[in-house]
C-alpha cells in the first residue's frame, strides 16, 4: 500500500509539471496562459510559437502520464492500480499543486497514460484525433471526439480499462466546457 500511495503521489506531482511553461520560456515565447485560449497545453503553445514547441510540449506532457503508469506496470501493479495512477497524473495536470491548482485540459497526459495502459485503444483514439484534426482543424473538437470514443473503443478492445476511459472522458469533457460553448456558437478557434 505504501508503494501505491507513493506511485499516486509521484504521478500527481509529475502531472503538476506544466511543460508548456518551461517550453515557452526555452523558445522565448510569451506565457501561453496569457494568449489564445489561455490553456497551458500543446495546442495553445502552437498558437504562440508553431509546431516545434507544440510538439515538445505534447511529448513532455505525454511522458509525465506514460512514465508513472509504466512504472506501476513494471512493479507488477494491477490494472486497477495502474488506472488510478493514470488518473493521478491527469488530475495533476488539471489541478497542479505547483501552479495554484490552475492547469490544463489533460489530453496529452491522458494520451501518454493511455499508451502505457491500453495501447490499442489509445492508438485508435489518436487516429480519430488526427482524422478530425485533418478534416476540421479544430483541436478541441478532435480531442472531444477522441476522448468520448475512448469508453466505446476500450469496451470493445481492452474492457478492463473501460472504467479508466470512462472517467478520463468525464474529466476531459468537463475541462473543455468553454470549448464546447464556443463550438456550439461556431466561435471555436482553429489550430
Ligand atoms: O487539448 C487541448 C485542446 O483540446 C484544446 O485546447 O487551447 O484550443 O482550448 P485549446
Amino acid at each position: 500500500p505504501i508503494l501505491i500511495v507513493l506511485l499516486c503521489a509521484g504521478a500527481y506531482l509529475a502531472g503538476s509539471l506544466l511543460f508548456a511553461l518551461p517550453v515557452c520560456r526555452w523558445w522565448k515565447l510569451p506565457d501561453p496562459r496569457a494568449l489564445g485560449s489561455g490553456n497551458p497545453g500543446a495546442t495553445n503553445v502552437y498558437r504562440a510559437g508553431g509546431w516545434q514547441p507544440a510538439l515538445a510540449t505534447l511529448v513532455l506532457d505525454a511522458l509525465k502520464g506514460w512514465l508513472p503508469v509504466w512504472l506501476a506496470h513494471s512493479l507488477g501493479m494491477s490494472i486497477l492500480v495502474q488506472a488510478i495512477v493514470a488518473l493521478c497524473a491527469v488530475t495533476g495536470h488539471m489541478i497542479p499543486v505547483f501552479y495554484h491548482f490552475k492547469g490544463g485540459k489533460g489530453v496529452a497526459t491522458a494520451l501518454g497514460a493511455g499508451l502505457a495502459l491500453a495501447p490499442l485503444t489509445t492508438f485508435l483514439m489518436a487516429g480519430l484525433w488526427l482524422g478530425v484534426m485533418w478534416r476540421w482543424r479544430i483541436s478541441a473538437l478532435a480531442s472531444l471526439v477522441a476522448i468520448i470514443s475512448g469508453p466505446v473503443i476500450s469496451a470493445l478492445l481492452e474492457p478492463a480499462t473501460l472504467p479508466l476511459f470512462g472517467l478520463l472522458a468525464l474529466l476531459i469533457v468537463v475541462r473543455h466546457r468553454n470549448n464546447l460553448i464556443r463550438l456550439a456558437q461556431g466561435r471555436e478557434t482553429g489550430f
